[in-house]
């Protein structure tokens, strides 16, 4: 009976996929047992068996190598619903279609306590990345988290400014659980007793291989809510499957070309002559200056915020930013959520905010149109008008105990939960969108952000302040399409001035926030030559870094990345434990310890950051060979190297071919053209597409850019030469003329 059951119900289900993964003879009883339950509960519903969304799975194809699964009754707010994504479906198509390393009913959905329970399956050997910003994991199997936006603890813990409830498996997959809830996750660390491949059982007393933690083949999800969608993705390497992640969420986002400067955060109460004076010191210098930041004490109240100038600070705003405006600096500034009684925007927001205040603040609800409207309205006035190029937005991650709590009601309805979940996302929509309808780009910094936000122009920073966590969290950012800035605030040293300064030229936003320090880039004298010479690097690199933008946005490339999306780092399901030999493959044996210091920039650039006190540090070379990019020097191939390369200098590498564009030592950017010097590394002709575009509109979006051709080509003698292609009747914006440089003979 319980079989013509099940065979009724499954016939019910749409689609050839099973609905569930009825494995055992055992499971299918207890299922049956289960439909039988529903059954009466159609008559007597007092039983809370929440079994009534067993049967309600269903699974839809998006996109190639893009299925939508939703299980039960899904919240109508989910962590993308409110964000007005356009996926990049033509990018998608591009790259071809792509299966799923297991059968669809592999992966399993059920209602345990009121809540969905799901479960991926996991394989010997297969890694999981992702799930949010961490600070100091890489590899995230072994791990029990709580995915929740808050500030960074120190532990890895799933509290984190982009707690991204996607994973991307070596096995050639990933999935995003697409809920604004705090999902909870245990990635590979329990064992159930239909596992197929349970951990070996041994005795305590006598077996030293005895875990506390037996092997485990399930990553396991719980969310807190009557139903869930998640979406799948496959691909052929992880990479693939990042880039279709990134793409379905609109691609990545573009900054304006300005957005990759130098950004200097001046102190809180600095003043319209402060500000001045430290540009003129920035131009005496020699210093690059592209972007000045204003902390909280541009406002008339903050914390909360007015969002209005404070004359007494700055006489006339609107002189002062157009004045930076002339010497090609930006201004952006600092803002939080909450809105200060004193402003004109209080009693007009006032009946669209939270029961709860924050710091005597109103909350709005960014998900309703009035509050949007509101906001944008705001914001046009007293900044947008006036030139300002973008927006800091603070505390939108929050802290328990100054953030409205989880009893907290919103006049939409969204629940304090979701709110919090999604809170930093719907600001960086709301002032994107402000700016994109004036067709300007801006580029920004926020502290709060989640899935679906790969398309706004904002990096996370946060106050924690550890380097070498920085750089593992930039390496993280790379596996769930956020951006994130390793911001120079202060330093015990000079040596660690330079290495903070160092890394932070090879981020996304290279910045120094001075808004409690008051530091400069000469602060450390004995340093200043190299910071300067650093910081005019970060100049000269940005025709590259805009074309990695390029990829981000068009191909859902991550400009700066994790090793292990790095071809070289091929998905190897059966690499098994003999393939991790040191002298053979230690390639191989790098990967399977976690890379958490050193990441990829663009196509072909390698950089292993150095650390206040380290004199020198290994280096994992993926497969092919590398070059030192100073030198153009070989320095190995598919190995471990040690990179001592004294206190002046970042260890970076070039792969075999890479063609590096690069501007003059700039330090403003203005409309004018210059010269291109284009370098060649190693031995291998390629050809690299260099990107171009106005650099500030969204015009790029309906053509208007410009790929133009470096082709490095050789002879039968092994000559190089370098050529130009520009496609025929096409604009260049930034490049008057084009010098080769064969960096290696
Ligand atoms: C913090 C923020 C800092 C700085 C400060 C100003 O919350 O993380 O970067 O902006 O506020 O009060």
């Amino acid at each position: 009976m319980y079989n013509s059951l099940l065979n009724y119900f499954q016939s019910k289900l749409t689609g050839s996929i099973p609905p569930i993964s009825l494995k055992s003879g055992m499971e299918k009883r207890s299922m049956g047992m289960y439909i039988l339950i529903f059954i009466l509960g159609q008559t007597s519903c007092t039983d809370k068996q929440n079994v009534e969304n067993q049967g309600n799975l269903e699974w839809n194809k998006e996109a190639a190598g893009v299925w939508k699964i939703s299980f039960g009754s899904p919240d109508t707010i989910n962590l993308l619903s409110e964000l007005d994504i356009t996926s990049r479906l033509d990018a998608i198509a591009e790259m071809g279609e792509d299966t799923l390393p297991f059968a669809h009913e592999d992966i399993s959905f059920e209602v345990v306590d009121g809540k969905i329970y799901i479960r991926f399956p996991l394989e010997k050997e297969e890694k999981i990345f992702g799930l949010g910003l961490n600070f100091k994991t890489v590899e995230q199997r072994g791990r029990i988290m709580r995915l929740h936006v808050d500030h960074y603890g120190g532990e890895d813990d799933g509290r984190t400014h982009a707690p991204v409830p996607f994973f991307v498996s070596s096995r050639g997959y990933g999935a995003l659980i697409n809920a604004a809830r705090y999902i909870d996750v245990w990635a590979g660390t329990s064992v159930r007793k239909d596992s197929k491949n349970p951990p070996v059982i041994r005795d305590r007393n006598t077996d030293p291989e005895w875990s506390a933690q037996p092997y485990s083949d399930n990553l396991e999800f719980l969310v807190p809510a009557d139903g869930v969608e998640v979406i799948v993705f496959a691909g052929k390497t992880m990479l693939d499957v990042v880039r279709r992640y990134n793409l379905m969420n609109g691609g990545g986002t573009l900054p304006p070309k300005w957005g990759l400067g130098f950004w200097q955060r001046v102190p809180t109460l600095y003043t319209d002559k402060d500000v001045q004076n430290e540009v003129n010191e920035f131009e005496k210098r020699g210093f690059p200056l592209n972007v000045v930041g204003l902390e909280p004490g541009w406002m008339t109240r903050s914390y909360p915020c007015t969002y209005e100038w404070d004359t007494s600070r700055f006489e006339d705003p609107e002189s002062f930013v157009e004045g930076l405006k002339e010497k090609h600096i930006r201004t952006n500034l600092w803002i939080n959520p909450y809105v200060s009684p004193d402003g004109e925007l209080y009693t007009k927001i006032k009946p669209y905010t939270s029961s709860h205040t924050v710091w005597n603040g109103l909350v709005p609800d960014y998900t309703m149109s009035e509050v949007q409207k509101i906001m944008t309205d705001h914001f046009k006035k007293h900044q947008l008008n006036m030139g300002v190029s973008g927006y800091k937005m603070d505390e939108n991650d929050g802290y328990d105990s100054w953030l409205w709590p989880d009893v907290a009601t919103f006049p939409s309805g969204t629940s304090a939960e979701q709110m919090r979940q999604i809170y930093g996302s719907l600001m960086q929509k709301v002032t994107t969108k402000m700016y994109q309808d004036e067709n300007l780009r801006t580029y920004g910094l926020v502290r709060g952000a989640n899935a679906g936000t790969s398309s706004f122009p904002f990096v996370l920073y946060n106050d924690y302040y550890n380097h070498r966590d920085f750089i593992t969290a930039l390496i993280n950012s790379s596996f769930i399409g956020v951006l994130w800035t390793p911001e120079v605030r202060a330093s015990q040293t000079s040596e660690e001035w330079l290495r903070r300064m160092q890394t932070v030229c090879f981020s996304p936003l290279a910045m120094i926030n001075a808004w409690a320090d008051g530091t400069k880039p000469w602060s450390f004298p004995d340093v200043a030559e190299d910071v300067n010479a650093i910081a005019k690097l970060r100049m000269r690199l940005i025709p590259y870094l805009y074309t990695a933008f390029a990829d981000y946005t068009f191909q859902g490339i991550p400009p700066m990345r994790a090793m292990n999306l790095e071809a070289g780092y091929a998905i190897d399901p059966t690499l098994s434990e003999e393939a991790f030999d040191a002298t053979e493959n230690p390639y191989a044996m790098a990967v399977k310890q976690e890379v958490k210091d050193q990441f990829m920039v663009g196509p072909s650039v390698l950089v292993a950051p150095l650390f206040d006190g380290e004199k020198e540090r290994k280096v994992i070379l993926p497969q092919g060979k590398w070059y030192d990019f100073y030198t153009g020097a070989l320095v190995g191939e598919g190995e471990v190297i040690t990179a001592s390369p004294g206190l002046s200098k970042i260890p970076v590498y070039v792969k075999d071919g890479g063609i590096i564009p690069l501007f003059p030592e700039i330090t403003r950017l203005d409309n004018r053209k210059h010269p291109l010097e284009i370098r060649h590394y190693g031995n291998k002709p390629n050809v690299y597409e260099l990107y171009d575009d106005d650099g500030e509109t969204y015009d790029y979006k309906n053509g208007e850019f410009t790929r133009i051709g470096l082709h490095v080509v050789m002879d039968t003698e092994g000559n190089k030469s370098g050529k130009v292609v520009i496609p025929d009747g096409k604009n260049v914006w930034s490049f008057s003329d084009y010098q080769f440089r064969f960096m290696t003979e």
